[in-house]
């Protein structure tokens, strides 16, 4: 894979893939730890005196989080200049594109906009149009590598392409951890990313992911069995993998917002859980002070309520306590640490599934195409 230090972009135009993709709060886009990361690399071209179209995603058809870039081109502008031009392969976008002056940069619209995104091939309008009109492609979206789609997989065909700062440094640390020793600590919602991760190491569950473990054993929450419902479709699957993985021995629940502490035997209960439990917290920390590799993905409890931080505040400082190799990521989690002024940790990824899956030891399609 090429880096793009040692090249000269020089008045050439360059096609940059970032990943903007962020919480969704009221119809407003939640600045993100991603903007920041993505600048740097904007920034680095523009000084170069590239020509800087960039191109990136917000959630899905269908979904509530399925918007236009025009905020994050807003968000982003806090620390590159950029301009939103709204549209992608338009002559509106092609006419933007071939007037951009050495040192000029501006954002596209959502390339999922286009059903050409999903198709993951070169042969589709959207790549033809773009790389027609481009010199160079730029990934800078290793959390986005997992997916097969156009904006990661098809350019690469086309265009002379490079690694983006941000995903070379992604690839740099995490090529060092040396995972077989690690201890995980494994939060967050997404079991199903987590599941690729299990059946190998010492695993400390927390957030819903730990949640699900104990539904899986047979625990019955009571009103989070019934909130977790939609995600209890891998309990079977889920089953047979948790052998080297601890569960919370309690979890801290909301009743008229406060914190109230239960331990597993008050359940079944009525309240919604929130984050893991004071006694929880303490034994994990004690793990996580013996451990020599860390390796935390998700948080441990829904930080954003005030009451209910604690689990992934306490969590990430024990973390930071330890002298080892530290890697923790998640766009949650990445956004907790910097938030709680985590700072002394090797590498805070700002992937999700593409960091379990690379850490899984699966071939990312993105980094293929890069190849
Ligand atoms: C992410 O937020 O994890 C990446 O942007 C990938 O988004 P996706 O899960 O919608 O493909
Ligand atoms: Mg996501």
């Amino acid at each position: 894979m090429r880096s793009l230090k040692k090249f000269n972009f020089k008045g050439k135009i360059v096609l940059v893939r970032v990943d903007l993709n962020s919480d969704v709060v009221n119809k407003k886009i939640i600045l993100s730890e991603r903007f920041k990361a993505h600048a740097e690399t904007i920034k680095y071209l523009k000084n170069k005196k590239a020509k800087v179209v960039v191109i990136a995603h917000q959630g899905r058809p269908g979904q509530r989080d399925f918007t236009s870039l025009e905020q994050h081109a807003k968000l982003l502008n806090k620390f590159v200049k950029i301009k939103f031009v709204d549209d992608i392969i338009g002559a509106k976008a092609v006419k933007n594109i071939l007037d951009l002056k050495n040192g000029e940069a501006i954002l596209l619209d959502n390339v999922r906009k286009l059903e050409d995104e999903f198709k993951g091939n070169s042969n589709n309008n959207f790549v033809k149009v773009l790389s027609k009109v481009s010199d160079y492609y730029i990934n800078d979206a290793f959390s986005v590598s997992h997916r097969k789609q156009s904006s990661i997989v098809g350019f690469p065909k086309k265009l002379k392409s490079f690694m983006g700062l941000n995903l070379e440094k992604e690839i740099k640390y995490l090529s060092k951890l040396k995972i077989k020793k690690a201890l995980y600590i494994l939060g967050g919602a997404k079991a199903e990313d987590n599941i690729l991760l299990l059946n190998k190491n010492k695993v400390l569950s927390c957030g819903l992911f730990g949640q699900i473990c104990l539904i899986s054993k047979g625990v019955n929450l009571g009103a989070q069995n019934k909130f977790l419902k939609d995600k209890l479709k891998i309990k079977n699957k889920l089953k047979n993998k948790l052998k080297n993985v601890e569960m919370p021995s309690d979890f801290a629940v909301k009743i008229e917002n406060k914190r109230v502490e239960l331990k597993l035997k008050d359940f079944p209960s009525k309240y919604i859980i929130e984050d893991i439990g004071n006694e929880t917290i303490k034994k994990y920390a004690d793990e996580i002070r013996k451990a020599k590799v860390i390796f935390m993905k998700g948080p441990a409890g829904n930080f954003d309520l005030k009451n209910f931080s604690k689990g992934t505040k306490e969590i990430l400082r024990a973390i930071e306590k330890n002298k080892g190799f530290k890697v923790i990521g998640g766009g949650d989690l990445s956004t907790a640490a910097a938030r709680y002024k985590i700072k002394k940790i090797d590498h805070i990824s700002l992937s999700g599934g593409a960091l379990i899956a690379f850490v899984a030891g699966k071939k990312l399609p993105g980094l293929e195409a890069l190849k």
